[in-house]
């Protein structure tokens, strides 16, 4: 029996883990802790709680999500992304689990219009980018195994994310405006978590064959803000008009990059994986949208 626990419940990535749970065929236990049960960010009470249960894996899904406030609110996203992600590494090593972590696209500055590499030159726009960043880096400092998940635009039916809050301000706005030069490529999150599951069955398979470290997952394929929203209006026959703007004219908030296209060639090579197309994904995503609704 694998021992997993996820922590971040039940934000929309721990949520889609939870469906998703069953695919890899693995004889597992995954526990599922909110923040109130298990704060990432006490030191002493995650050890207290690891020592009495003692797991195989964690796959880190808390963070501070709320890029915008992030800049005012500092210190809260300073402790969750760049302090706790330490202790975990420290105490994987310690308790001796495999630390499974999700990182972001937000680590590069957007300036290179070229799919990026785990290897190329990290520079945040933003203060959240800058705690994630930092959040790796304690892990890496730890030398322990643990694989850090980059991963972009992360949507789904659960939660607060790009693909809901369309949905809800269709509801109410007529016009809707989104950028067409801002480029990445949109991650369905049971998407990602199928691949987190398949990682844990290979490592568990194989401990020596996979090399910790950084890896970059999202879709394939590239779109901008507007072409998603237009995707989602035209599936839904939603009554409000999508309007393309430049990127320049959404300043207000957080900087975000302008490109942050992820090369996936590692993660696919080395687990052999095959990454579905955004749009083939965010088809599925709606059809279960559609069945929910119905
Ligand atoms: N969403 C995206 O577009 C995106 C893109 C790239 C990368 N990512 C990364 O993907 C990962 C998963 O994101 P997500 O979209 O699933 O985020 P999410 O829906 O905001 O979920 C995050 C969860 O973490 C919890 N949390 C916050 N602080 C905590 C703490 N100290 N201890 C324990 N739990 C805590 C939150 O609880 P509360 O609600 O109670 O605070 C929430 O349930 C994150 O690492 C994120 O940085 C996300």
């Amino acid at each position: 029996m694998i021992n997993v626990l996820i922590t971040g419940n039940p934000g929309q990535l721990a949520q889609a883990l939870y469906h998703t749970q069953h695919t890899p065929h693995l004889d597992l236990s995954a526990i599922y802790k909110s923040r109130q049960e298990l704060d990432i960010a006490h030191f002493k009470q995650l050890r207290t709680y690891l020592e009495k249960n003692p797991i195989h894996y964690l796959v880190n899904c808390a963070a501070y999500t709320q890029v915008d406030l992030a800049e005012t609110d500092q210190a809260n996203a300073k402790t969750i992304n760049a302090i706790a992600p330490g202790y975990l590494a420290s105490l994987a090593k310690e308790l001796n689990f495999t630390l499974l972590h999700i990182s972001t696209d937000y680590v590069f500055d957007g300036l290179l219009v070229k799919p990026l590499t785990e290897d190329m030159p990290t520079t945040p726009t933003n203060y959240y980018g800058q705690t994630k960043l930092a959040g790796e880096q304690q892990i890496l400092a730890h030398h322990t195994s643990a694989y850090i998940i980059r991963t972009s635009w992360l949507y789904s039916t659960m939660g607060n994310n790009f693909l809901t809050r369309l949905l809800n301000r269709s509801s109410t706005e007529e016009h809707i405006h989104m950028a067409y030069d801002q480029l990445s490529s949109p991650t369905y999150a049971l998407d990602l978590a199928k691949v987190i599951w398949e990682i844990i069955r290979l490592i568990n398979q194989n401990p020596n064959l996979y090399e910790p470290g950084i890896y970059h997952y999202a879709n394939e394929g590239v779109a901008s803000r507007y072409d998603f929203a237009w995707q989602v209006r035209k599936r839904f026959n939603l009554t409000a008009e999508i309007i393309a703007q430049p990127f320049s004219n959404f300043l207000q908030g957080a900087k975000r990059p302008a490109y942050s296209v992820l090369n996936k060639e590692k993660i696919k090579q080395t687990f052999e994986i095959t990454v579905p197309h955004w749009q083939e994904s965010l088809e599925h995503c709606l059809q279960h949208l559609t069945h929910h609704i119905l």
